[in-house]
C-alpha cells in the first residue's frame, strides 16, 4: 500500500506525497523497505548532526528511560540536565550562562522572547515589549515565533491570527535590499537596527532576534564579519537583548560549536536545538547570560514560563552522549575540513545557467537557483523548480532541503546541503555526482 494520504490513519505533513517506508539508518544513509538506499545529504531537516544508528546515544536513551523516563521541571532536578547544562555553558560565548530545555526550537524561540520580556518588567522598564527580528528569517511555525519570522508562504492565511512584529533587511548579499554591494554598502542592513530603534523608541523594544548564519530563510547566507559587532554595538547602546538564533547553526553544525563563534561579538541569549541530540530526542535549549536571569531572581521571583516537557531527562541524556561523541570523534574538525571540500566542489557548479548563487559554512551549504542569472529572476512559484529538482534526487537517492520565497516572499528556489558532521570524502563526491545528475535531467526533460 502507497503511504500516501487518504491510505492509513497517518495525518501526512505533505498530503500530496508517497513516503517511502525507511526502516533504518547508518552513518550517512538511511535506507527503506524496498531496500532503496538514500544519501541524507540534508541530515533530515539539519538535525541529524552526528549520523544515524549511533549506538552510544542509543543507549544513554534506553539507560536514561530505565532509570527515570520523566521528572517535573518544577520539583526535581537529575544527573543529565545539571551536566548537560554544564557542558553547554562552557561552550557559551558568556562569562557565565545558564541553560534552559525545552523540546523544539519554536518553543526556545518563544521562551527567549518571553524571557527578555520579563528581565525588562523586573527592571523596571515595563514598555519594553518588541522584538525586532529581520527580514527574511525563520524561526518556527509556533504563531509567535511565525511573527517573528519572514517567510510569507508560510504566514500568508494566519496573518490575522498574527502579532507581526518589526523587522529589517536580512544581511542577504546575494539579494541585497539596497541592490548594492560589500563591502561600497557600508553595512546598510546593520545600522537600520538602529534607525528601526529611533523609530519605534527604545523603551519599546525588548530584543533583536537574529539568525546568526541564515539557515532556510537565507539558505545559508553568511554575513559580512563587521555585521554583528555593529550590532552588538547598537543593541548596548539602546539596551535591547540580542538573541542569537542557532537553531540550525548550533551543535557544530558550521564547524565550530555555535555560528557566532564565527564572528567578534556576544548575543545575550542563544536559542538551540536540531542538531544538540542529532535528532534522536527532540531537545532544544535557551542559554542565557547569567546577570538576565539574577535581575529576577534579586526580585524574589521566577521565569513566568513552564511546559510539561522542560528539562527532560532522556533528552538531555540524549544531548549529553550527543556532546561525547561530536568531542570524542573531532566532529567539528570534520566538519570544517570536509564543508571546505564540499563549497570548493560546488562552487564548480556555478556556471550552470540556473545556479544563481552557492554560499555557506561548515556543513551547512545553500544553492541558490534562478531563472535568469544576469538579473537573479527566480523561478515563478507555478514553475516549481525545487520541487521537479527534490522528485529527481529523491529518485537518484539524495535527500536535500527544499526551501521556497526567499527572492520575494513567494518566489524564489534553494536546496539546502546539510549533511551528518561525521561524512566522508567519497559521499561529498556521490553529493556532486548526483546533483550533476539532476541538472542534466533538469534540462534534458526541458524543465529550465
Ligand atoms: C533558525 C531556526 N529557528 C527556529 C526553527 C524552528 O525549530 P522547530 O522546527 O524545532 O520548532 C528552525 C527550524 O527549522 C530554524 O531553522
Amino acid at each position: 500500500m502507497n503511504l500516501q494520504y487518504p491510505n492509513g490513519y497517518v495525518f501526512y505533513r505533505n498530503l500530496h506525497y508517497s513516503y517511502p517506508m525507511i526502516t533504518h539508518g547508518q552513518g550517512a544513509y538511511i535506507f527503506d523497505k524496498q531496500g532503496k538506499k538514500y544519501l541524507d545529504a540534508s541530515g533530515g531537516a539539519a538535525v541529524v548532526n552526528i549520523g544515524h544508528g549511533v549506538k552510544e546515544v542509543a543507549e544513554a536513551i534506553h539507560t536514561q528511560a530505565q532509570k527515570c523516563g520523566y521528572l517535573n521541571g518544577m520539583q526535581f532536578s537529575h544527573h543529565p540536565v545539571e551536566k548537560l547544562a554544564e557542558q553547554i555553558s562552557r561552550l557559551l560565548p558568556f562569562d557565565e550562562g545558564k541553560v534552559y530545555f525545552l523540546t523544539s526550537g519554536s518553543e526556545a524561540v518563544e521562551a527567549s522572547i518571553k524571557l527578555s520580556r520579563q528581565h525588562w518588567v523586573e527592571k523596571g522598564q515595563i514598555t519594553k515589549h518588541l522584538v525586532i527580528s529581520r527580514n527574511p528569517s525563520y524561526h518556527g511555525n509556533t504563531l509567535a515565533a511565525l511573527s517573528l519570522s519572514a517567510r510569507e508562504h508560510y504566514k500568508s492565511i494566519y496573518h490575522l491570527m498574527l502579532s507581526e512584529g518589526p523587522k529589517i533587511p536580512a544581511p542577504y548579499c546575494y539579494r541585497c535590499f539596497w541592490e548594492e554591494e560589500y563591502p561600497t554598502c557600508g553595512l546598510k542592513c546593520a545600522y537600520e537596527l538602529e534607525k528601526k530603534i529611533l523609530e519605534l523608541g527604545k523603551e519599546n523594544i525588548s530584543a533583536f532576534m537574529t539568525e546568526v548564519i541564515g539557515g532556510a530563510s537565507t539558505g545559508a547566507s553568511v554575513p559580512p564579519s563587521e555585521y554583528f559587532p555593529i550590532i552588538r554595538n547598537i543593541c548596548d547602546k539602546y539596551e535591547i537583548l540580542l538573541i542569537a538564533d542557532e537553531i540550525m547553526t548550533g551543535a557544530g553544525r558550521t564547524g565550530k560549536w555555535l555560528a557566532c563563534h564565527h564572528f567578534d561579538f556576544k548575543p545575550d541569549i542563544i536559542v538551540m536545538g536540531k542538531g544538540l541530540t542529532g535528532g534522536y530526542f527532540p531537545l532544544s535549549a535557551s542559554a542565557v547570560k547569567k546577570d538576565i536571569i539574577d535581575v529576577i531572581h534579586r526580585n524574589g521571583n521566577s521565569f513566568l514560563h513552564a511546559q510539561t516537557y522542560s528539562h527532560h531527562p532522556v533528552g538531555c541524556a540524549a544531548g549529553l552522549s550527543t556532546l561525547d561523541y561530536i568531542k570524542k570523534n573531532d566532529l567539528m574538525e570534520n566538519c570544517l575540513k570536509m564543508g571546505e571540500g564540499l563549497l570548493t566542489e560546488l562552487l564548480s557548479l556555478l556556471s550552470h545557467p540556473h545556479i544563481g548563487d552557492i554560499r555557506g559554512k561548515g556543513l551547512l551549504v545553500g544553492i541558490e537557483f534562478v531563472k535568469e542569472k544576469q538579473e537573479k529572476k527566480p523561478f515563478s512559484r507555478k514553475e516549481r523548480y525545487v520541487e521537479h529538482f527534490l522528485s529527481r534526487a529523491m529518485d537518484k537517492g539524495l535527500v536535500l532541503w527544499p526551501n521556497i520565497g526567499h527572492a520575494d516572499g513567494m518566489n524564489g528556489d534553494l536546496v539546502l546541503i546539510a549533511p551528518p558532521l561525521i561524512i566522508a570524502q567519497k559521499e561529498i563526491i556521490e553529493i556532486i555526482d548526483k546533483l550533476r545528475g539532476i541538472l542534466l535531467e533538469m534540462e534534458k526533460f526541458g524543465i529550465k
